[in-house]
């Protein structure tokens, strides 16, 4: 099979300008190209290297096009078979690349003159990065440039043609490309080739990407209520601000789908005139959602937003991939328009470093320069529009660095999710403690978590409040002081260790006392970030700082928890019941023959 010319093309230093009408024509023009004269020794060598490479780009297109076609119809073993087969290729194409690598290095050596120029420029990467190919864990691409091939080539790299040229850090990076394709994966499954995602050096810089990229000045959002507090201060004093973006923000008290419906008509006729005048309204929710951990009925609020044409970004971040992937709902009017994540929290792990992402489908993430798809021009596009322009992007180190943290994702999720359902029926069972948590069967939230959360499992994420115990405020903070160091005092969530904050003390702090019983905080509210540890360890703490801080203002406080036997065994039951849950739902061996 001969391969076809213009799959060919792409390999050649002319690829743009190319008189050729055969791939021998493209191999001499190659020659030409770098003044080799091809009827030489070694030219002859280097025009049938380089005819028989175009053949071999030309053949791995077809490959490519005939892979996309037929791949859902084949079964798993000859999928499996395929897989290795390219596989192996792969290795074979890094061997070819190794094997060049001697005469080129040779060339290069013999280029140096006594005053060595190797100090100023360094060594030459190229011939020791291909090894790296095979390392088994993102390579960390440390550089702020790019080696380029040729100018065509470079010219196609900034009209974002050339994937295998990475311009400059600040723009693309191997590693972070690693990340992005991986969360993709994992987010999208079978359906990941149509989604993409571009990594930021936070969640909050994920989120003004995705903001600045959507909004126009005068348009309005619709906002769930409990967003974020820094996302809540973005909002309120950059986006809405008369001199930045007049952006109208309308917030979204409620969770269902009838209820965001109404929200929606109402804005509608409330704003009529703007939208006459051509605002646009867009919807931004968080879900589930801070403080609470409260889940929204996303594909609800999804379909209706889509009826009318609106795009809805969703903040996953509590939830990770892990409970949730909204992303792989089979009704594509359910699915959010644009999934963000802190990747700072638990898809991270540690909290050792800061990032964010944003993932959305193909053509609102990247369209080539001068192209448009589905509507959109390329401009308009994340990476155009926002993301090559701003400079907040993810650096490698950072990258490499929450894709190591990812693979743990599952069973620190798993054993967090089983954490919570024991912390909150331990703190449940205090006549005087209010827990605000959807993993308790009677909280108005368990619905939402039955019917969206992977295995029913709650959100680690929940707040409790001692408001009917009227304890004295000096007491309370003494209590909460000396929570250390079985919880940690620490404003983040999201990590391996269980975290405690108060929020009418910190992030809530400047809301009004109406505001805050709006949002359901009181000055008792304390908000816990479900670690990993032990859940034994972590109620006798409870019950140990209450004996030394609550029970001399509040006699018996401590003793109206759950006893500690009553606890273990509380304990022991949810991790046998919820295990048993996950084993229940493994999928089988005969589901992947
Ligand atoms: C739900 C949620 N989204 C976004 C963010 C912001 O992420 P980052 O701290 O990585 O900027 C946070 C931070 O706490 C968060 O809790």
């Amino acid at each position: 099979m001969e391969a076809n010319l213009d799959d060919a093309k792409i390999l050649s230093p002319r690829r743009n300008t190319t008189q050729a009408a055969s791939i021998e024509e493209l191999a001499r023009e190659q020659l030409q190209h770098f003044a080799i004269d091809a009827a030489s020794e070694h030219g002859q060598l280097l025009l049938a290297t380089a005819e028989e490479l175009y053949r071999a780009q030309g053949n791995l297109s077809q490959l490519w096009a005939q892979t996309a076609a037929t791949l859902n119809q084949l079964d798993r073993s000859d999928r499996v078979a395929y897989f290795n087969a390219k596989r192996f290729m792969s290795f074979q194409l890094a061997k070819l690349l190794d094997s060049l690598q001697n005469p080129l290095r040779a060339s290069f050596q013999s280029l140096q003159g006594n005053d060595f120029n190797i100090s100023t420029r360094g060594g030459y990467p190229l011939f020791d990065n291909i090894p790296a190919i095979f390392s088994a864990t993102p390579v960390i691409a440390r550089t702020a440039t790019y080696i380029y091939a040729c100018t065509e080539w470079i010219d196609d790299a900034f009209r974002g043609r050339e994937p295998s040229h990475d311009i400059y850090s600040r723009l693309l990076n191997p590693t972070s490309i690693s990340l992005a394709n991986a969360i993709v994966d994992l987010e999208c499954g079978p359906e990941a080739n149509q989604y993409m995602a571009w990594n930021f050096n936070s969640g909050m810089a994920a989120i003004d990407a995705l903001l600045s990229n959507q909004l126009s000045h005068g348009d309005l959002l619709i906002v769930s209520r409990h967003v974020y507090g820094g996302v809540h201060q973005l909002l309120q004093d950059f986006y809405a601000r008369q001199d930045k973006l007049a952006i109208q923000l309308i917030w979204f008290d409620g969770t269902s789908g009838d209820e965001f419906e109404q929200l929606l008509k109402k804005a509608q006729d409330e704003h009529a005139k703007a939208i006459k005048g051509g605002a646009r309204i867009h919807v931004y929710i968080e879900s589930p959602c801070n403080p609470h951990g409260t889940m929204l009925d996303v594909p609800a609020i999804c379909r209706a937003a889509h009826r009318e044409n609106l795009l809805v970004s969703l903040d996953a971040t509590l939830a990770t991939p892990f409970l949730y992937k909204p992303l792989r709902r089979e009704d594509r009017a359910e699915r959010p328009d644009f999934v963000v994540h802190s990747y700072t929290k638990d898809i991270g792990g540690t909290g050792a470093a800061t990032a964010g992402v944003v993932i959305g489908e193909n053509h609102r993430m990247f369209i080539p320069k001068g192209d448009s798809a589905n509507g959109l021009n390329w401009n308009q596009c994340l990476f155009w529009d926002v993301y090559y322009i701003k400079g907040a992007f993810l650096d490698a180190d950072k990258a490499w660095e929450v894709h190591c943290g990812m693979r743990t994702l599952e069973m620190r999720m798993l054993t967090k999710c089983i954490n919570t359902l024991c912390l909150s029926h331990f703190f449940a069972s205090h006549p005087q403690i209010r827990v605000n948590c959807h993993a308790l069967e009677s909280h108005p939230n368990s619905e939402l978590r039955k019917a969206l959360l992977r295995y029913q499992f709650p959100t680690p994420l929940f707040t409790i409040d001692m408001e009917a115990a009227q304890l004295p405020t000096e007491a309370f903070k003494r209590f909460f002081d000396a929570l250390e160091p079985a919880f940690g005092q620490m404003v983040s969530l999201g990590q391996t260790n269980t975290m405690v904050l108060c929020p009418a003390l910190t992030s809530h702090s400047e809301l009004s006392p109406e505001a805050m019983e709006a949002a359901d905080i009181f000055p008792t509210t304390i908000r816990i970030s479900v670690g990993d540890e032990n859940m034994a360890q972590l109620a006798a703490h409870v019950i140990s700082s209450a004996r030394l801080h609550l029970d001399p203002v509040c006699p018996g406080f401590s003793d109206s928890f759950m006893s500690a036997e009553d606890a273990d065994a509380v304990f022991a039951r949810f991790y046998l019941k919820s295990h048993k849950k996950v084993v229940e739902a493994f999928p089988r061996v005969a589901d992947y023959l």
